[in-house]
């Protein structure tokens, strides 16, 4: 995403597949966050998916940090509760696929590394 100066504004990419696309990855330049542009790329990304026929698109965050509560539990035991009860800093980009329509759908453990999992969301993008 480009403005009339052809500035970048925005970026984004997916991993296709037949049936789901995987949106890897999208950040929008920091002086331009909280304007809707994270918004218009994922619907854009969700628009080509639809028309090369799939039908869901997923994405995942991850906690390199340990600044979630994945982080703080053993997944390998309690996958299923961490997905019920979890927490996480005001501007943790989870909170920005949430914003844009996206489930939480699941977690997998030490995705990024050792103690640091993979926060995965997920969209259908047809009609039932
Ligand atoms: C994550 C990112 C792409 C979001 O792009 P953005 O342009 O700031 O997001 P938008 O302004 O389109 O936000 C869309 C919705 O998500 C919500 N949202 C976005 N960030 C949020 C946050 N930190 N907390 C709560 N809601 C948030 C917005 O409120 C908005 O909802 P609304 O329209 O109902 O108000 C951008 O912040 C970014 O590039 N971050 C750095 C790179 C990164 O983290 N990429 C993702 C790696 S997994």
């Amino acid at each position: 995403m480009v403005d009339q100066d052809e500035q970048v504004l925005g970026w984004a990419a997916a991993i296709t597949d037949e049936t789901q696309w995987e949106i890897h990855p999208i950040a929008v330049s920091p002086k331009h966050q909280r304007q809707g542009l994270g918004r218009i790329l994922v619907e854009d990304l969700e628009y080509l998916a639809r028309e090369a026929g799939a039908v869901s698109v997923w994405v995942g965050t991850s906690d390199e940090t340990y600044s979630t509560s994945f982080s703080r539990i053993d997944l390998y035991q309690d996958a299923g509760s961490s997905l019920t009860h979890w927490e996480a800093p005001t501007d943790h980009p989870l909170r920005f696929y949430l914003g844009v329509g996206y489930s939480l759908v699941g977690v997998l453990p030490d995705e990024e590394g050792l103690g640091k999992p993979g926060i995965h969301f997920a969209k259908r993008i047809v009609e039932d």
